[in-house]
């Protein structure tokens, strides 16, 4: 799939701008340090995945001083052409999927697939499990409606768990620990089992990815940290219960869980280097637009956002090899990373609009 026409009004730094005849391969966007660059891939990221890239609520994307925002993305699969809109308004936002408003965000996905690389990815790669598992959590929603579902319910009894745990000095909490359990397992298994699924194949790409872009220096691995195994949740979820009636929560599970990134067999979030780390998370990326071809069928979109800097020639090169058969849109304020991509369409952005240098 390829985007075509992309449509903003009061979006960002953008009051009105109307794009057609967006090319499929790659399009670079140039321009100076605050024009509306990142605004743009922005825009598509909402129409793919309900929500921005960036930290921050819906309504900072509404322009300054106005009500609404809206995005048009058109696109084109097996020939024909589709569209999502999104209307973003101060508090809420709703969704149309080829013209037909969809119920809640979760109806929306499923029909524009892309995924984004920004420098927050370096967050993830670095900072708290939490980054990571949102990471993969995201990710696996795309290929697995699901799973949004099982993650939900999980996250609502462990909360309700949690809350009865803390009253356990006062009260004998254990039947009622027990039920939570029970009911736990069944969610349990379907989380561990889909992330477990797409560690493995997001290391059967990654590290064919990680090779071509870094020119095959260090070998990475990815390693799923689970708190509980996938064996004999009910037994391991017993076990734990004089301890978590000592310590008032719940000790283990998915949401405590980590993917951890080893780069040579050690732990990447202190060994790697900052140019390493960002090879590490693109070559993830593009693992993850891999899988979300095989799963789907089609080709999603790769939108990267200053991918360029601190990447060295040699790496650009093989990026841009790597992205070969996709729509990629790649933002960057130097000018001369263009000559780097042949047949790039070049799309100028300036002060809040955009348009195509010929
Ligand atoms: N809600 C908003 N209303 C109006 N302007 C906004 C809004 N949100 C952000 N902006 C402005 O949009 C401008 C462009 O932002 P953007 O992040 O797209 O820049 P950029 O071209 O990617 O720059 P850089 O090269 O620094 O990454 C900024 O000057 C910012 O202040
Ligand atoms: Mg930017």
């Amino acid at each position: 799939m390829y985007i075509d026409k992309l449509k903003l009004v009061q979006f960002r730094n953008y009051e009105q701008l109307n794009m057609e005849s967006i090319p499929d391969g790659i399009n670079i966007i140039f321009g100076k340090n605050a024009q509306g660059k990142t605004n743009l891939i922005e825009a598509v990221s909402i129409c793919a995945g309900g929500k921005s890239f960036r930290a921050g609520t819906d309504s900072r994307t509404i322009m300054t001083g106005r009500k609404n925002a809206y995005i048009y993305a058109g696109y084109v699969l097996s020939g024909r052409n589709h569209s999502v809109e999104a209307l973003i308004e101060k508090g809420s936002k709703s969704f149309k999927k080829d013209g037909i408003p969809q119920k809640s965000i979760k109806d929306m996905l499923g029909s524009l697939y892309s995924v984004v690389f920004s420098p927050e990815d370096m967050r993830t790669a670095k900072e708290s499990p939490s980054l990571r598992r949102a990471f993969l959590d995201s990710e696996i929603s795309k290929i697995r409606p699901s799973y949004v579902d099982a993650l939900k319910k999980y996250t609502e009894i462990i909360s309700e768990k949690n809350t009865a745990l803390k009253k356990s000095l006062k009260n004998n909490v254990t039947d009622l620990i027990e039920a939570y359990n029970e009911q736990l397992v069944r969610y349990i298994k379907i989380i561990l089992k889909n992330r477990l699924s797409y560690i493995a194949k997001l290391n059967e790409y990654v590290i064919q990815t990680h090779a071509e872009i870094s020119g095959g220096a260090e070998q990475i691995e990815l390693k799923y940290g689970a708190t509980i195994g996938y064996e004999d949740i009910e037994g391991q979820l017993q076990r734990l219960v004089r301890r978590e009636k000592h310590e008032m929560q719940v000790a283990c599970g998915p949401h405590r869980d980590d993917m951890k990134i080893l780069i040579d067999g050690q732990d990447a979030r202190v060994y790697a280097s900052q140019g390493q780390l960002r090879t590490i998370m693109l070559a993830i990326k593009i693992a993850c637009l891999k899988i979300l071809a095989d799963s789907t069928g089609h080709t999603p979109i790769m939108l990267l956002d200053d991918v360029f800097s601190e990447l060295d020639g040699a790496r650009k090169d093989h990026l841009v090899k790597a992205l070969q058969g996709f729509q990629a849109f790649i933002t960057t304020a130097d000018k001369s990373d263009i000559a780097r991509v042949p047949n790039a369409g070049m799309i100028r952005v300036s002060d809040g609009s955009a348009a195509f240098l010929k």
